[in-house]
């Protein structure tokens, strides 16, 4: 669903090459007031004579590799300011005559930035400021007409410009909130480089996807799957003004994958709403479908599919459902980007509402997702505009899938084993990783994450130098040392869900008593099959910052807080050690599956 359709003519198209950010480039550019349009990257040049300023995204795949996405040279001389980002500076490199290889070491995360030469796209920047990277391949050699703008540490050409052809690449990502200075770059680039003119304001959209819905709606209702997150609860109620209560309902399934006190948190939050709110209990059908199972993909394949079959029988089922009803949800952006969801984004995780099941369902038209073209900082936007209460909007994401991908399984018992870094935990991990997939192993250092440590930078240059590692944690407790320790075969039984659910609890309320919470954007706690025959399992702490889900930093405790809560965690039988997620993403994803 298009919910931008009442926008004016774009002054500016990002053209995409299958990046993980290049919609969230489109929305920065609209929220510096500049309306903005997101096109495939080979669209011919000719329909994009009146924009003022074109930008090509970054993306998963290699410029020099045979197949890759391109787009039609001819932009390069057609009139718009271009400005290639990431992989897309390295295409207008080579389109315009320049040399792209693989770099020596790939560069994660956090860099700083050296100015080399002024430029109309750097103005009001320092030197020095830190960017956000997530790349492999460099500019090796510029294009002819072509001027080195920046460097960093790990990147000879950071960024690059004609100024006379107004055409810039830049290396990193000024898109992402880790750039400090990345909103002046884009703001430069709009109203320096391009000559925009405000003509967009970001707020007011609900009256927009209001209308939406009911042209999606038609005469049927709509019906959700309400998890109480934000998302769900947001879209719900855009629904429950423009159709009524008589045409909205939502069903809460207890998938026995939920937080502890979860059931009625979201009553009373309907309740609050006016609306009906039914619970349907299906936890032993999603245990039993998931009791075996180990793969993160499969789980969450698995659960999106049980939803689908739990929505039929209820559909088919219950009286409440008589007429014609479609299904509501409250799936955001991140969600499909980061299933693979746009033509030529690489899969990174399969979110759950994105399996067949609900592909077809959308491929049939029954399906309405009010938000999905925002990003969850935008959703709270919309839920205030909406007077939702704070207490729901200010909540922690929490994924669809549940404890069940922050429950991670082995297939075998493996000893731990020292490296030259610290320890290999042989279970393996999902990250992202110049924007692909990746799942690969684990490292612990055996050293206390105090925050004076800095050992997020240590994390950062590990991952950037070891290849088939992803993810890097610290030890802060435990009950045997990790040489003693392995990793069990282990799957998602009830034992290990509730042993879990009790952690999770734990770090809940001593992070919310201690306000720490507050300073953070989300807390995964996971369990992780490594420890001591007696006591099986380990907790991985993962409190980070972000915005929008896309980036996050990996954030420090005070050092008493992670010691009270190791110590409390490890008072619960069968855990064994705490460890303390040091991974930004990228390389890692927030959730470990
Ligand atoms: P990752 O792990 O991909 O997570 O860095 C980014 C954000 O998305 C949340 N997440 C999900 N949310 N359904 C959801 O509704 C899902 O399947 C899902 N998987 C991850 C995650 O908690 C984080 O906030």
């Amino acid at each position: 669903m298009d919910t931008t359709q009442f926008a004016p003519e774009p002054q500016i198209t990002v053209l995409d090459t299958g990046g993980q950010y290049c919609h969230l480039i489109a929305r920065k550019v609209r929220d510096l007031g500049v309306y903005s349009e997101v096109r495939p990257s080979e669209t011919p040049a000719g329909q994009f004579r009146a924009r003022k300023g074109i930008i090509i995204s970054g993306g998963p795949d290699s410029v020099y590799e045979a197949g890759s996405p391109t787009v039609d040279a001819a932009i390069f001389s057609l009139g718009p300011a271009v400005l290639g980002i990431c992989y897309g500076q390295q295409l207008m490199a080579r389109l315009l005559g320049g040399v792209v290889e693989k770099g020596e070491k790939g560069e994660f995360g956090l860099a700083l930035l050296d100015l080399e030469a002024p430029a109309p796209l750097f103005d009001g920047i320092g030197d020095h400021k830190q960017v956000w990277m997530s790349h492999r391949d460099t500019v090796r050699a510029l294009p002819e007409g072509f001027r080195l703008l920046a460097h960093t540490n790990t990147c000879a050409v950071a960024a690059m410009g004609n100024a006379d052809k107004r055409l810039y690449g830049v290396q990193f990502h000024p898109e992402v909130v880790h750039t400090v200075q990345g909103k002046r770059v884009l703001e430069n680039f709009l109203f320096r480089v391009c000559g925009c003119s405000k003509d967009w304001n970001p707020k007011h959209r609900a009256p927009l996807i209001e209308e939406k819905i009911r042209e999606v709606a038609g005469g049927r209702s709509v019906f959700f799957f309400s998890s109480g997150g934000v998302d769900s609860t947001v879209a719900f109620t855009l629904c429950l003004r423009a159709l009524g209560a008589g045409r909205t309902r939502a069903v809460y399934v207890d998938t026995g994958l939920m937080r502890e006190g979860e059931t009625e948190f979201v009553r009373e939050v309907f309740h609050g709403c006016g609306a009906s709110f039914e619970v349907l209990d299906a936890r032993e059908r999603f245990l039993g479908a998931l009791a075996e199972v180990r793969d993160p993909e499969e789980k969450r394949r698995i659960i999106g599919e049980e939803f689908v079959t739990v929505q039929q029988e209820a559909l088919e089922s219950h009286h409440v459902f008589e007429g014609d009803w479609i299904l509501g949800q409250g799936t955001i952006y991140p969600d499909t980007i980061e299933s693979g969801g746009t033509e030529k984004a690489a899969l990174i995780k399969t979110h759950h509402n994105r399996v067949p099941g609900i592909r077809r369902l959308m491929a049939e038209n029954r399906i309405v997702e009010p938000l999905t073209s925002l990003y969850k900082d935008e959703v709270r936007e919309v839920g205030r505009e909406l007077g939702l209460p704070a207490e729901l909007i200010e909540r922690h994401p929490f994924p669809g899938p549940g404890l069940a991908v922050r429950c991670l399984c082995s297939a075998s018992t493996e000893p731990v084993s020292r490296t030259a870094e610290g320890w290999l935990l042989p279970v393996r991990s999902v990250g992202v990783q110049g924007d692909s997939r990746s799942y690969a192993h684990v490292i612990c250092l055996d050293q206390f994450p105090s925050p004076e440590a800095d050992l997020q930078r240590t994390a950062t240059e590990l991952t950037n130098a070891l290849a088939g590692v992803n993810r890097i944690v610290a030890r802060a407790g435990g009950k045997a040392p990790l040489s003693e320790m392995r990793v069990f075969r282990s799957s998602l039984s009830a034992d290990r869900i509730d042993r879990l659910r009790r952690a999770d609890a734990i770090v809940r309320r001593l992070s919310h008593d201690s306000g720490f919470d507050r300073s953070i954007w989300q807390f995964p706690v996971i369990l992780v099959p490594v420890g001591t025959p007696e006591a099986p399992d380990s907790i991985a702490l993962r409190p980070v910052d972000s915005v929008d889900g896309m980036t996050a930093r990996s954030v420090s405790m005070p050092e008493d807080l992670l010691r009270a809560m190791s110590a409390e965690l490890l008072r619960e039988e069968g855990i064994c050690g705490v460890f303390y997620d040091l991974t930004h993403k990228p390389p890692a994803t927030i959730e470990w599956e």
